[in-house]
């Protein structure tokens, strides 16, 4: 068996020198600079100059990782591959792509003989150096065969089911979690003033809680680094956070949170408006803070298992998934998060009252408590809307 990489962006990179480490690797990239960089780090590297010399170099049977932008770029370089893999090969598709586009890409390679493997993979530039968690859809046989080779590289191996687009599946909805924690963290450094110390302060608490894990971690290392002012408060995403809102709305799963933080990065391209001023928080207290974070990260945690009940997946498989070497881990995935919510409610009520007083928003952590409250009340004043969509709508008043 041997195996490849194509795409040597960041993650590919690392990923190809944590592979080498246990396997010789053949690897390929479109600017060729990547690769010489990158063979000179070690001889069990092979670099080729086209993907065409890549496979004919490689003994059968190959795996080829593909490490590219999800779309056009993992499309282009399959097409191409199919041309010459064989039925004994193996695409495994890294793309952070959309689960529909991977159920089409894998039904092509399908109709083509090539076997393939939808895997999303989680820890960042860091993760794929020292072991991602990787989440696999695919034919179970294609999985074993390629599992002692995916565990000889990566911390996490979790298969998710026969679908291709399994894999893709969960990691876009770990994505979605991450983009509500990230906003819940923003809105924590709104309220603290944006002061790094502050926010320091409010991390240290955090320490040791269900919710201490890589984000609270790397957002430490962040504000000791970082002169967090001089860096572009304007938030690019890549869409797998928009996908999962999307995927929220269609089949009826409300996520509040993660719409919040999709809205958030989407409001902030926008100009601001004409006189504008930041306005100071008075209130300040970091033990509010401190549990405005649990509540966000518990909210968010329960909006990725609420996308994850739309398949059929084991709860289990899902939280292996998540829990290790990914970028939302920390001992609150799997735990029970309403606990959480419930033991941090009244401090988030006040955390609220203090950033609407002094107009300072807090996006997540705002849609965490209204959807908290929306779902406590006895009866939703849903009746009142319904009484007089019966007068203009197609509505039947149901009595209660
Ligand atoms: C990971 C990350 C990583 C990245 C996403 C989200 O688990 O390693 O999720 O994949 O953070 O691509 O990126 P955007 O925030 O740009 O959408």
């Amino acid at each position: 068996m041997s195996c490849g990489i194509i795409g040597l962006g960041k993650m590919g990179y690392n990923l190809a020198l944590n592979i080498q480490k246990n396997n010789d690797i053949h690897v390929y990239n479109r600017s060729p600079k990547r690769v010489q960089e990158l063979v000179k780090q070690s001889p069990g590297i092979h670099g080729h100059e086209s993907i065409c010399e890549m496979l004919s170099a490689m003994e059968s049977p190959r795996t080829v990782i593909t490490m590219l932008p999800h779309g056009e770029a993992t499309d282009a370089a399959i097409q191409h591959m199919v041309k010459t893999l064989n039925p004994a090969d193996t695409i495994i598709d890294c793309s952070n792509e959309h689960y529909r586009t991977s159920r089409n890409r894998g039904a092509y390679c399908g109709s083509r003989q090539i076997n393939y493997l939808g895997a999303g993979v989680s820890g960042g530039a860091m993760g794929a150096l020292n072991g991602p968690s990787v989440m696999i859809g695919g034919n179970r046989l294609t999985f074993e065969n390629n599992k002692n080779f995916l565990e000889s590289f990566c911390k996490n191996v979790t298969y998710m089911g026969p679908g291709y687009g399994d894999g893709h599946y969960t990691k876009m909805v770990h994505n979605g979690i991450e983009y509500g924690m990230l906003q819940g963290m923003a809105d924590v450094f709104t309220y603290c003033n944006q002061d790094q110390r502050l926010m320091m302060d409010v991390l240290d608490g955090v320490m040791g809680t269900e919710i201490d894990g890589y984000i609270t971690n790397c957002a430490y290392e962040v504000l000791n680094r970082y002169e967090i002012y001089k860096i572009s408060d304007v938030a690019e995403m890549n869409s797998t956070g928009l996908w999962c809102s999307q995927v929220g709305l269609e089949y009826a799963i409300p996520t509040p949170v993660i719409n919040s933080a999709v809205n958030a990065r989407i409001t902030s391209r926008y100009v601001k408006s004409i006189e504008t001023a930041q306005k100071p928080n008075i209130f300040i207290d970091c033990v509010l803070a401190k549990s405005a974070l649990r509540f966000v990260f518990a909210q968010s945690i329960l909006e990725g298992y609420e996308l994850m009940s739309t398949r059929d997946f084991d709860k289990k498989d899902v939280t292996k998934a998540w829990s290790t070497a990914t970028i939302i881990e920390c001992p609150l995935i799997g735990e029970d998060c309403y606990q959480v919510m419930r033991e941090t409610v009244d401090d988030v009520r006040v955390f609220v009252m203090h950033c609407a007083r002094c107009g300072i928003p807090c996006p997540a952590i705002a849609a965490a408590l209204n959807h908290y409250d929306f779902t406590h009340q006895r009866r939703t004043s849903m009746n009142f809307l319904m009484a007089q969509r019966n007068h203009f709508g197609q509505h039947k008043i149901l009595e209660a």
